[in-house]
C-alpha cells in the first residue's frame, strides 16, 4: 500500500527534473545589450556613418584621430599646456588648435615620429592621407 502512495510523487519527480536542466542549458543568453559603436561615431561633430565621407575634413580628422589627447583635457593638452606656460605662452596655446606656429610637416613629423610622451601612430592608425588633411588643419599659419 505505502508503494503505491508514492508513485505520483516518483513520477512527478522525475517528469520535472528535464525541464529543469532544459531551461538552464538551452535559454536565451542573459545579459549583454547592444553591441557599442565604433568611436567615431560617438564623436558628435562627425557625422554618423561613412567614415569615407570625413576623410579629408581635417578639423574633424583631428579631433577623431587625436582629440583624446589633444582636445581640452587630454593628456597632450595638458603637457603641452604646462611647457607653453613655461615658455611664456598664452595657456590656450595649450590646444593644438590654437597654435600659429606649427607648419604642416612638424606635425607630420611629429605624428609618425612620435615626442617625448606622445607615441608615435601608424599608417593603419591615421592613413598619410588623413594625416594630410590633418597636417593642413594644424599647420595653418595665421588660422
Ligand atoms: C596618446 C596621446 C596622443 C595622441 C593620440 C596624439 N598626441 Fe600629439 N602629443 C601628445 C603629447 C603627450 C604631446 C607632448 C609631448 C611632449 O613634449 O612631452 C604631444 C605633442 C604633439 C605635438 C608637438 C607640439 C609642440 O609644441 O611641439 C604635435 C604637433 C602633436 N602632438 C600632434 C598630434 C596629432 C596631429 C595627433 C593625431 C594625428 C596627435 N598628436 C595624437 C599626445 C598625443
Amino acid at each position: 500500500m505505502k508503494k503505491i502512495a508514492l508513485l505520483p510523487l516518483l513520477l512527478l519527480a522525475a517528469c520535472n527534473s528535464p525541464a529543469d536542466s532544459e531551461k538552464g542549458a538551452g535559454g536565451p543568453p542573459q545579459g549583454g545589450g547592444p553591441p557599442a559603436p565604433p568611436p567615431y561615431q560617438m564623436r558628435a561633430e562627425l557625422p554618423a556613418g561613412d567614415r569615407l565621407a570625413v576623410q579629408s575634413d581635417g578639423e574633424a580628422l583631428f579631433s577623431n584621430r587625436c582629440g583624446a589627447c589633444h582636445l581640452a583635457g587630454g593628456m597632450g593638452t595638458n603637457l603641452l599646456t604646462k611647457q607653453r606656460i613655461a615658455a611664456g605662452e598664452p595657456p590656450q596655446s595649450g590646444l593644438l588648435a590654437n597654435r600659429t606656429d606649427l607648419t604642416a610637416d612638424y606635425v607630420k613629423s611629429v605624428v609618425r615620429m612620435g615626442k617625448v610622451a606622445m607615441p608615435p601612430l601608424s599608417r593603419t592608425e591615421v592613413t598619410d592621407s588623413e594625416l594630410d588633411a590633418i597636417a593642413a588643419y594644424l599647420g595653418k599659419a595665421g588660422k
